[in-house]
């Protein structure tokens, strides 16, 4: 076999066989294949799809070309959660601890931010301390004995995914809708995850822009799930409007914080508990999305979630006093509000502008490997649909540099509109895929 027929024959349209897929992905992995042979590849599936049968062989190869976890002997089940990524998504922070708290231990493995949309690790790291790169005999015994563990991808599972991504990243070829499926289900694989709820995003601040094109996603996620022996659900939510108040890492801890101590905003809450409904649901500890909801509210009220959250920190080396006084969490140095010009109704704030521009701020990269400023962020006051007077705050921007400070005001002025109309509020979720 040799790889430039496989690329040929994907430029030409046709579909591949199992075993041309496994062959170019082991070779790429172990680096027989050069970068070059598998861009022009990418691109080619880029541009010529794959059958859902092809993405899942694609997804079980790279799934494959590393370790693969077996948590069988640790938890009943191995849960997962998956966000395609987004602006102000902490909902990890807080949905992990409750679903632990409701009985079913959960080992997660998270990815850091990359461009507009942020990371679960970056933003756990703000708390000093903290560990993200707990072994694999950790991870494992941790989740037998604490029963919840959130830290990185070891480079050991699904190394295949690791290269081509970074490829992709740098060659046009991460918008594909059988590339995201299979990179993001091959980790997830990779992981031991049996039940996975998958928060597929669409909107302004999401990779899928449309419906259709998230629906596609979502459901090819869900039967490769199904094909490879496991289950998913997928969750369609909205993502035009950064989710909850908070975008910044710090920022966004104290937020998780905040809805673990049941005052957080309402509607990051109603998405923790939608998140956490399902993945009770797949836990086998819930029979409908109500039930679901109803014992995750309950791990809120009586404490028992943030008591996990807790446990969870201290676990991974992170200092509780921080979690415990959260205003000790790292801050900027220059806070300034930005003021409605007029009165009226909140009709647009540009997710993916506020997430860009949070990266200006430092709160993001802008390639692998940059730094980051855990303390700066941006706080939206309002949400689409409310009302707000003239000279009220519409967003505050955390900066620890002035040039930054009066870019970013520059650019989330164009971000945001009040209209003396009142617009329809923005949906939540748009649907549920794989119940
Ligand atoms: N997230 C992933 O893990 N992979 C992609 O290709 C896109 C988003």
């Amino acid at each position: 076999m040799r790889a430039v027929d496989i690329i040929i024959k994907k430029r030409d349209k046709l579909e591949l066989t199992k075993e041309e897929i496994e062959f170019f992905i082991s070779g790429y992995t172990k680096g027989d294949i050069p970068d070059y042979q598998a861009a022009a590849w990418a691109m080619a599936v880029l541009l010529n799809g794959m059958t859902p049968r092809e993405t899942t062989d694609l997804t079980l190869a790279m799934a494959h070309s590393g370790d693969v976890l077996d948590l069988s002997g640790v938890v009943d089940i191995a849960l997962d959660k998956h966000s395609t990524g987004g602006v102000g998504d902490k909902t990890t922070l807080a949905v992990l601890p409750m679903v632990v708290a409701a009985g079913l231990p959960v080992g997660k493995m998270s990815g850091r931010g990359l461009g507009f949309s942020g990371g679960t690790l970056d933003k756990m790291e703000s708390i000093p301390g903290y560990r993200t790169d707990l072994t694999t005999e950790e991870f494992l015994e941790q989740l037998r004995t604490v029963g919840i563990v959130l830290t990185g991808q070891s480079a050991d599972l699904a190394p295949a995914d690791g290269k081509l991504y970074a490829l992709r990243d740098v060659t046009g070829t991460v918008p594909s809708i059988p590339l995201i499926a299979s990179s993001i289900m091959s980790k997830k694989l990779a992981a031991g995850a049996q039940g996975i709820v998958l928060d597929v995003k669409v909107g302004r601040g999401a990779f899928m822009q449309t419906l259709d094109d998230a629906r596609e996603l979502a459901q090819l996620m869900v039967d490769i799930a199904r094909l490879a022996g496991r289950r998913a659900i997928a969750l369609l939510s909205d993502m035009n409007q950064p989710l909850g108040y908070a975008v910044g890492n710090a920022l966004e801890v104290k937020e998780a914080i905040d809805t673990l101590h049941g005052h957080g905003p309402a509607d990051f809450y109603e998405h923790c508990l939608k998140v956490a409904a399902y993945m009770l649901i797949l836990g086998g500890k819930a029979k409908t999305e109500e039930e679901g909801r109803a014992i995750a509210a309950h791990t809120i009220s009586d404490g028992s979630a943030w008591e996990k959250f807790r446990a969870l920190v201290q676990a991974q080396g992170g200092d509780v006093a921080y979690v415990d006084e959260p205003e000790r969490l790292p801050r900027a140095s220059l806070v300034e509000s930005m003021l409605a010009p007029k009165s009226g109704y909140v009709a647009r704030i540009d997710a993916r502008e506020v997430g860009e521009t949070a990266v200006i701020l430092g709160a993001g990269r802008e390639k692998k490997g940059d730094p980051i400023d855990h303390a700066v962020g941006i706080v939206v006051h309002k949400k689409v649909g409310e009302p707000i007077e003239e000279g009220e705050p519409l967003l505050t921007i955390h900066a620890n540099d002035e040039a930054r400070l009066n870019e970013a005001e520059e650019r989330l002025w164009g971000a945001v509109e009040i209209s003396p109309e009142k617009p329809e509020p923005l949906p939540h979720f748009y649907g549920v895929i794989g119940l």
